[in-house]
């Protein structure tokens, strides 16, 4: 609800709860009273958190603009809000769409002479008082979206990110809520940015009684200089609201990027990624052999990872010249397509195109489009594709490959922070580059990596289908990194690959069931040498694939319901949207603190509908613990949506690190 009346710049003056219909009157009432009180020893005239809220209004905390003190003078309501003065016009487009995410972004144009340095031009969003408790995210590489919970005091709290990417510590959705939110129960506000740079987001609460949470695109000193007539454009920033919980916001989220153009369309195939299985070990026999395995297990994606380019053997070089290397695959890579496409497989190809190795043609060739090269990570350089003949040179090196062969998918991996340069200009670039690539090959998906989940953001999912959500396969992390990853984004996005035992990453051994039942709840794919699997082992990875493809459809598009009991066992479902099936994971990770596990409840169903219960055969038995196993584990059970929202199921004495998947079927 926005207050629009008069000359001053317009200030939302509720997001939340529906309020229901009200008169012009009501309005006026409620309006009014938002901003009528001054304490002892402030300003005369009350504050207000205006849309962009400025110290010139009395706003303390941290501006909605910093490059300059603007004295606005005219104000036209609407969706989209034009202000104007000293030189500057600002208009903030405010759309909120049909699953009640708001949808708004900046652009603020110099109508003067001089030029104009900005510093920053955030959103910027009151939070209401009963909103004392935040939510944001952490992590490192293997270890993402950590969350991390505190009170809100009075200050400002900021994350800033300064990765060139939102990095594995990307503070991703900042979140405020009534104190001991959870994800069914409490009233949460929420803000993310839809950017892949450089960005802040923050809470502020003052001492005048004023709260406000924000995020907005962080510029470095003098980057953003605007001459007369030219335009700053912030990203979108989307904002949702619940009084559900958690769940409610995820639900408005996934709502919103399923209605995005390049949400992808059709089942998600079920993928086999090399990297793990072979790493920079390629060449045609040892992959037409892995694509044969694949196939024979029921992979529809073969996806060749890093190691194909012209001489790169290992990750110290050949990164920019992206052609085929002529010492692994001498006759190109025709004859792997073939057979992966004979088996009735998908191709898809790995590639980095922001990086240059200075072991390259490219870097011998043009040094220039190097940026910062004297700091080195992972032996590689950001290309300046700010730089439009950088960007066009890759362009058409990937354009090349992608006519000369029949790649239905990009893995887009960007393994480096960016330390110098201009990051804004560079994720336009990025940006450009990969919307270049689709508008010449409209079918194109494009998988979001970061060295796994180091660039999650709605700016680079308004044109990726896919993305990795962290480089570890572990299960039991992976479980955290799901849970959370997909408070934003829905299953579909989210690569989830079962590897072998024990995991890569961490060392750590966890049963084929656990590995499978994990890599269910995403978009399911295999990491693992599949020529060192037992023949038990890829009986069982068939049986899962076969599931797969089954569930997908409720996978993907159903509602995500977390059980809000704390503790072990994790409750994590997925009820379709008319409310008559659904499949949820009990998830152990804990050795159990009683005797049996502790009985767990299953939101979101029908009350008023029965549900028939039975076990999901992922393609191996979780390990349970010696005793007496619930009877409905072996039979099944019918039971409403009430009894199983209200008191729930006693779970069997699963061994930690073990998960059961059961489906429910509305009966009647
Ligand atoms: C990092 C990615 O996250 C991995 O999955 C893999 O593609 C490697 N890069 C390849 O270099």
């Amino acid at each position: 609800m926005l207050d629009a009346r008069g000359a001053a710049v317009p200030a939302v003056i509720h997001w939340g709860a529906d309020l229901g219909p009200l008169t012009d009157a009501q309005l006026e009432v409620l309006a009014d009273s938002r901003v009528r009180v001054v304490g002892p020893s402030a300003a005369d005239a009350p504050i207000r958190l205006g849309l962009v809220p400025l110290l010139s209004d009395g706003w303390t905390g941290l501006p909605g603009l910093e490059g300059a003190t603007l004295a606005l003078s005219r104000v036209e309501p609407g969706i989209s809000v034009h202000l104007e003065g000293d030189g500057l016009s600002l208009v903030v487009e405010l759309k909120l769409d049909d699953h009640g995410v708001l949808h708004t972004r900046s652009t603020l144009t110099n109508l003067g002479t001089e030029p104009y340095a900005l510093a920053g031009l955030a959103t910027v969003l009151p939070l209401p008082a009963v909103a004392q408790e935040r939510l944001d995210f952490s992590g490192v590489w293997a270890a993402e979206r950590e969350p991390q919970r505190a009170p809100i005091q009075h200050g400002t709290w900021l994350r800033e990110s300064r990765h060139g990417r939102g990095g594995h510590d990307d503070s991703y959705l900042t979140i405020a809520g009534t104190p001991g939110f959870g994800f069914r129960h409490g009233e949460v506000w929420a803000l993310h940015l839809g950017w892949s740079g450089d960005k802040r987001t923050w809470i502020d609460r003052s001492a005048v009684g004023l709260g406000a949470i924000a995020a907005g695109e962080l510029l470095a000193p003098g980057e953003v200089r605007l001459e007369q007539g030219e335009a700053y454009a912030s990203p979108w920033a989307f904002a949702a609201w619940s009084g559900a919980g958690l769940d409610g916001l995820s639900s408005r989220f996934h709502g919103m990027f399923r209605g995005l153009p390049a949400h992808p369309t059709g089942p998600r195939p079920l993928t086999l990624n090399t990297w793990e299985a072979v790493y920079f070990e390629q060449d045609l026999p040892r992959l037409s052999e892995l694509a044969e395995l694949a196939a024979g297990v029921g992979v529809e994606r073969f996806v060749l990872d890093d190691g194909w380019m012209t001489g790169r053997t290992d990750d110290r070089r050949a990164l920019g010249d992206w052609t085929v290397d002529p010492a692994r695959w001498p006759d190109g890579l025709g004859a792997l397509i073939d057979r992966v496409r004979a088996a009735g497989m998908q191709f898809g190809l790995w590639v980095e195109p922001e990086m240059v190795s200075l072991d390259s043609a490219l870097a011998r060739e043009h040094p220039e489009w190097v940026l910062g090269s004297a700091r080195s990570w992972r032996h590689q350089f950001v290309l300046d594709l700010a730089n439009d003949a950088a960007r066009e040179h890759v362009r058409d090196a990937l354009l090349a490959l992608l006519d000369a062969y029949p790649i239905e998918y990009l893995k887009w991996d960007m393994n480096r922070d960016q330390l110098g340069g201009s990051v804004h200009g560079q994720v336009l670039a990025t940006y450009r580059l990969m919307d270049e690539l689709r508008a010449a090959h409209p079918g194109l998906e494009i998988e979001s990596c970061s060295s796994g989940g180091g660039r999650i953001d709605a700016g680079v999912l308004s044109r990726t289908q896919r993305v990795w959500p962290s480089d570890t396969n572990d299960a039991h992390d992976r479980q955290s990194i799901m849970r959370y990853t997909s408070l934003l984004v829905p299953l579909e996005y989210l690569g989830a690959h079962v590897g072998p035992a024990p995991a890569h990453t961490t060392g750590r051994s966890h049963s084929l069931s656990f590995r499978l039942a994990t890599a269910l709840f995403g978009h399911a794919g295999i990491e693992w040498d599949l020529s060192a699997a037992t023949t038990e082992e890829l009986a069982s990875l068939r049986v899962w694939a076969h599931r797969y493809t089954e569930m997908r459809g409720l996978l993907h598009r159903g509602d995500l319901v977390r059980g809000d009991d704390l503790g072990d066992p994790v409750i994590t479902g997925v009820v379709s949207a008319d409310r008559s099936e659904a499949v949820f994971a009990i998830v152990c990770l804990q050795t159990p603190r009683e005797s049996v596990r502790l009985t767990r409840r299953l939101p979101g169903l029908d009350p008023a509908r029965e549900y028939q219960v039975s076990v999901v055969d992922v393609g191996a038995p979780p390990a349970t613990y010696a005793g007496i196993q619930p009877a409905w584990v072996a039979d099944g059970i019918t039971l409403t949506g009430a009894v199983l929202g209200a008191v729930g199921l006693e779970p069997p004495l699963l061994k930690p690190d073990e998960a059961l998947v059961v489906r429910l079927v509305a009966v009647g």
